[in-house]
């Protein structure tokens, strides 16, 4: 516990005691340094209760909280705030406490598998895949420092009839032509593709509607169309040349869509392929027949009637007996439970699918799996450019890897105009300028809490002053740079010093990172984390200005000051890797 979770157990105790009031929270704060005193307890909830006098109430509380705890050196009651003044030595035991945030975390004995990136092979990663590879891998890395086990894992929908298109106009257009003989990231090569096919396919149609057919009876007998679903028809009975290009094809895009993965930083511990999976669920549907909860219609189709839990009817199961999404993602669920030790599952899926995982997540749990209610959606909201640079020509897409480029090119522009790094070797610039804009690009995203939409403003994102990557970022080389300069070497700390309010603020925040941990862990939000990081790093910088370290005469302060720098910076580097992000030690 931190000094502040001990004092609001302290004072749960008390009002237990003193009032008989059971399971009470009083909330308490870290004060401004402006203010009087280091926390403040707020009494009001109590007043309310106790229908007692305000400054009774903190009297009473304070008192008994003074006897109680040694470290408090004198308390106020202002209304009904009770300010508590603490003895430094309480910092100087926090600090020990801060030091943990380095400790491994006692495991917590279940693994948790995060799903996150699942993209379809038609179409390279775009600005929305960002939002959502950032989010699942710092939600994975927050998890694991939380103490849980973690299993990365992605489903590729590497089949259908979207792929098929991409094949077609390969076979038909690409005169056998290679990614590599065209110098094309793979999966740009086979996203042209698909593009090339819905132009080629644009004609057809309005030459058909040309020759009298109405628009829908034209989309529907193209001959561009209509190879692309006998494709399908044929991929699926096993046809080997069709397997063949398929296979080759869906290599170029993995190894584009490695090669965006590693640029980001992220990795997986599984794959699963769509190709796989797809068959999945059809026994489930069986299952669910039996037990009465599913039902079918005249068709043959199957359904389930979600309507006593306010959804509708859900469709599970064509007359064709064919499946739909929904049935894949049942049987992909129960494989997952079944081949994994696995006590938590986590869906990073945009908040379009809403409905499709409430309505997931109610069928399991009808269908009788204990596990159902271990399911988890992370649903992010949409994720948008000011209009202008970044846009692609399009219009509506942004490139994952274009958006990449983009930052480090700025982030290069930058370094050059500051000129800070001129004496550092070319590796070492260009290690620097792509942790710089990468840094911008991560923290800018994860800072905002993921159910909000939200716009992304590349120069808003670099900008070195605000609640930025680089900022931080900047704060870390700023401290690594008066470690140097200093010639730090860590010592024991003296068990006196007074403190003044500057220090006791850091301190505070140094004392915060478990607590941020555990929350961000349990709301899977990064964005606790963030704007953690950005508290501590204005705590830090008020320190800086205020207390003058490298002139200090006073070599035990100047110890004191130096270590509590150590500690930022640690905590800080930990904190940034839990978003994906890097440090540098000079900008
Ligand atoms: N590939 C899907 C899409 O692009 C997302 C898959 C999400 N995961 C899942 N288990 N349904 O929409």
């Amino acid at each position: 516990m931190n000094i502040k979770q001990k004092i609001q157990a302290q004072i749960s105790e008390i009002v237990l005691s003193l009032y008989q009031l059971k399971d009470i929270n009083l909330d308490v704060q870290e004060n401004k340094t402006d203010f009087e005193g280091d926390f403040t307890v707020v009494i009001f909830p109590l007043v309310k209760q106790l229908k007692k006098n305000p400054e009774l109430l903190g009297e009473e509380i304070g008192e008994a909280l003074a006897n109680a705890v040694s470290y408090i050196s004198s308390f106020k009651v202002v209304k009904g705030f009770l300010n508590l003044s603490l003895k430094s030595e309480a910092f100087i035991k926090a600090l020990d406490f801060a030091d943990q945030n380095f400790d491994t975390i006692e495991p917590k004995n279940q693994t948790v598998m995060v799903e996150y990136s699942s993209p379809n092979t038609n179409k390279p990663l775009h600005l929305g895949h960002i939002r959502n590879i950032l989010l699942g891998y710092s939600v994975s890395q927050i998890l694991q420092e939380a103490g849980y086990k973690v299993i990365k894992t992605q489903i590729v929908n590497d089949r259908g009839i979207h792929i098929c298109k991409s094949m077609l106009a390969w076979e038909k257009f690409g005169n056998g032509e290679t990614p590599e003989q065209t110098d094309t990231k793979g999966d740009k090569f086979v996203g042209n593709y698909y593009v090339k096919f819905d132009q080629e396919y644009k004609k057809e149609i309005k030459q058909l509607e040309a020759e009298g057919l109405s628009e829908e009876d034209a989309k529907k007998q193209a001959p561009l169309f209509r190879q692309a679903q006998k494709m399908l028809l044929d991929w699926e009975q096993g046809d080997e040349t069709v397997r063949t290009l398929w296979e080759k094809m869906n290599q170029w895009v993995y190894s584009g869509f490695n090669q965006t993965y590693k640029r980001l930083g992220v990795d997986f511990d599984q794959i699963q392929y769509e190709s796989n999976t797809y068959i999945l669920g059809k026994d489930l549907i069986q299952e669910g027949l039996k037990k009465g909860v599913f039902f079918t219609k005249e068709d043959g189709s199957v359904w389930c009637d979600l309507s006593d839990e306010g959804l509708d009817e859900k469709l599970l199961l064509r007359g064709d007996g064919t499946s739909v999404y929904m049935t894949q993602d049942l049987g992909t669920a129960v494989e997952r439970f079944k081949d994994n030790d696995i006590q938590q599952l986590i869906y990073t899926v945009g908040n379009e699918q809403d409905y499709h995982f409430q309505v997931l997540f109610k069928i399991l749990k009808k269908l009788g799996y204990a596990w159902a209610d271990h399911l988890y959606h992370l649903s992010y909201g949409m994720v948008e450019l000011p209009n202008g640079k970044m846009k692609s020509r399009e219009g509506t897409v942004v490139d994952a890897d274009d958006l990449m480029q983009e930052m480090y090119i700025t982030a290069k522009e930058k370094a050059q105009e500051l000129g800070k790094l001129e004496n550092l070797s070319e590796e070492d610039k260009e290690k620097s300028y792509e942790i710089v804009g990468l840094g911008a690009l991560k923290y800018f995203i994860l800072k905002v809490d993921p159910k909000k939409k939200m716009l992304f403003n590349p120069e808003e994102s670099i900008d070195f002053n605000g609640n930025t990557g680089p900022f931080i970022q900047y704060t870390y080389a700023r401290i690594q740079s008066l470690l140097e300069k200093a010639g730090y070497q860590k010592q024991d700390l003296p068990k006196v010093l007074d403190i003044n309010a500057y220090e006791r603020g850091l301190i505070m925040q140094l004392c915060n990172f478990k607590a941020v941990v555990q929350k961000a862990s349990e709301s899977l939000s990064p964005a606790h984390l963030a704007n953690y990081i950005y508290d501590l790093v204005k705590a830090y910088n008020s320190f800086y200005q205020n207390n003058p370290i490298l002139n200090q005469e006073d070599l035990l302060l100047r110890q004191f000051r130096l270590e509590l720098s150590v500690l930022t910076s640690r905590t800080i580097r930990r904190s940034l890797s839990l978003l994906g992000i890097g440090v540098v030690n000079r900008m």
